[in-house]
């Protein structure tokens, strides 16, 4: 496996999914990570990511000088080419003027990290410093038009550097120059697949867990889903579920996840119907925070009382977190910046911290696609793998202003309605969420010959990669023509469909 040695770039993510992809495991470690713990781990690579930061600031991160005399290959991404040049002796000089975007990259060198690439490549550059004098025992392996030195490299010591970021997807090639990297010069085997994943889970759990039993709360997420799935190959009869049913799920979604572990997985359901607790707790309140918050303190509490009964027999409780949840809270913290709370999240993540419970997350090493392969793997039916994202705090965060049963029918079937039309049309998978929200108002209608005086429904659709930012959907108008007179016709009380054409930002994707 590859160590990334993460200095606080926004694309180191993105190096650890490109390795993932070509089949080899690498794990993404604070930049401070001693040569002693990467020995004992067996990385048979290191990379250096970029970072916000530069080299001339005061407490610039670095990281174990030990590790250029380890005979591990080190590929330097960035600033982590700037400071391979100035810890080895190299000059690095600031920049006059920044490179941001594309660029062309001319190689001198075509061997090892650019063995079989075109002599001219499109690449991404964000820099400004730039390496000017290369270390004693490195040569020049390529070059941009404003950057003499835009890659080096020690064959001997197998250390390179490449200002560019092969990463994005805007380098033209750049996935086969890190193949390059891990296959060639690391020579990591492309061995890591789901199947390769699951079975060293498999053990990892058994051994752990022993002849335990373990709770697992469930969303019907595929987060929560795979991991009681992965947990009923490891340990059998000796897993129960949880799923707390708040009363704000899609429409039918409480009995589809009864189905779905009962009958098709044949696994212990605890289903806790706290529907009422909930509508009492948010009676009244029609602020989102407030409304979000008291959600996620409920949840805690009902999961609490449930925990309480059932702590004795369950000493383990198994969790979705996934690995950049674990990245981030990792991470650097003199080089990641604090994020501003725009909402406040909720979900099966989010329980007791006091909890008297031993953890186990059997995924907390994967991304979300890695997920959804190893789903896929273990036979969960792909309409569940590839469903679009729902909040923790459901369809309440969806209805605007007071939430309450019968306003969640008519936004259950409002919504059905819309996935249904999306789904038929083939448009599901595209879109990254497509639902109705409830609005707090009424308008006048006529039906039927008749003055109506009922709700509105807004329809939301958006595209995005991550959530982070998102555009609307183009929706074509005879999808939308069909979504609006169906749920006119269908759902009572609904006389008017408006869609909602904000992107995020300045918007977010749910409405509260
Ligand atoms: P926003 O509305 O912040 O949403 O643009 C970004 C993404 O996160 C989902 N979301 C949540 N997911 N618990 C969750 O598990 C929450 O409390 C929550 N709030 C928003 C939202 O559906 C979108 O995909």
């Amino acid at each position: 496996m590859i160590a990334i040695l993460d200095f606080g770039s926004q694309y180191t993510k993105l190096i650890a999914k490109n390795i993932r992809e070509s089949n080899v495991y690498c794990e993404v470690l604070p930049h401070t990570t001693s040569l002693s713990d990467i020995k004992d781990k067996n990385y048979k690579g290191i990379i250096l990511s970029g970072g916000p930061s530069s080299v001339f600031e005061n407490n610039s991160p670095r990281c174990d000088k030990n590790i250029y005399d380890s005979n591990i290959p080190i590929l330097g991404i960035c600033y982590g080419m700037q400071l391979l040049a100035l810890e080895l002796g190299g000059e690095v000089i600031k920049g006059d003027k920044h490179e941001y975007g594309h660029s062309n990259f001319y190689i001198d060198n075509n061997f090892d990290l650019f063995e079989g690439l075109w002599l001219e490549m499109s690449i991404w550059m964000s820099h400004g410093d730039k390496v000017v004098r290369m270390p004693e025992g490195f040569q020049r392996l390529g070059h941009t038009e404003n950057c003499p030195i835009a890659s080096m490299g020690n064959k001997e010591k197998k250390i390179f550097g490449i200002q560019f970021h092969p990463e994005v997807t805007h380098t033209h090639k750049g996935k086969d120059l890190i193949n390059n990297f891990i296959l060639n010069i690391c020579k990591c085997k492309a061995e890591w697949t789901p199947k390769s994943f699951i079975n060293s889970s498999l053990n990892n759990i058994q051994r752990e867990v022993d002849n335990s039993r373990v709770l697992c709360a469930l969303s019907g997420g595929v987060d929560s889903t795979t991991v009681a799935a992965l947990l009923k190959k490891a340990i059998g009869k000796n897993l129960t579920c949880v799923f707390i049913d708040q009363g704000f799920m899609r429409k039918n979604e409480g009995e589809r996840i009864k189905e779905l572990f009962t009958k098709f997985f044949k696994i212990d359901l605890i289903y806790v119907d706290a529907r009422q607790r909930f509508f009492d707790k948010i009676k009244g309140v029609t602020d989102p925070e407030e409304k979000r918050k008291k959600i996620g303190e409920e949840f805690i509490r009902v999961f609490e009382e449930k925990a309480e009964e059932l702590n004795s027999e369950y000493p383990y409780l198994a969790q979705g977190t996934l690995y950049p949840d674990v990245i981030e809270s990792a991470g650097n913290k003199d080089v990641s910046l604090a994020a501003t709370t725009i909402k406040s999240h909720h979900n099966v993540g989010g329980l007791p911290k006091d909890i008297k419970f031993k953890i186990i997350e059997p995924l907390n090493k994967l991304f979300k696609d890695e997920v959804r392969k190893v789903g896929l793997e273990l036979d969960i039916p792909e309409e569940l793998i590839f469903r679009q994202p729902f909040p923790g705090p459901g369809l309440a965060i969806r209805i605007i202003g007071e939430v309450t049963p019968d306003r969640v029918r008519v936004l259950q079937d409002a919504d059905a309605i819309v996935t249904d039309v999306i789904k038929k049309r083939g448009l599901y998978r595209s879109i990254w969420q497509a639902f109705a929200v409830l609005l707090p108002i009424k308008s006048v209608g006529v039906q039927g010959d008749k003055r109506t005086y009922s709700h509105v429904v807004a329809i939301r659709a958006v595209t995005s990669e991550d959530a982070m930012t998102a555009k609307v959907a183009e929706l074509p108008y005879d999808v939308l023509n069909e979504i609006s007179t169906r749920i006119i016709n269908e759902v009572l009380d609904i006389n008017r469909v408006v869609f909602d054409i904000s992107s995020k930002p300045p918007a977010t994707i749910e409405w509260e």
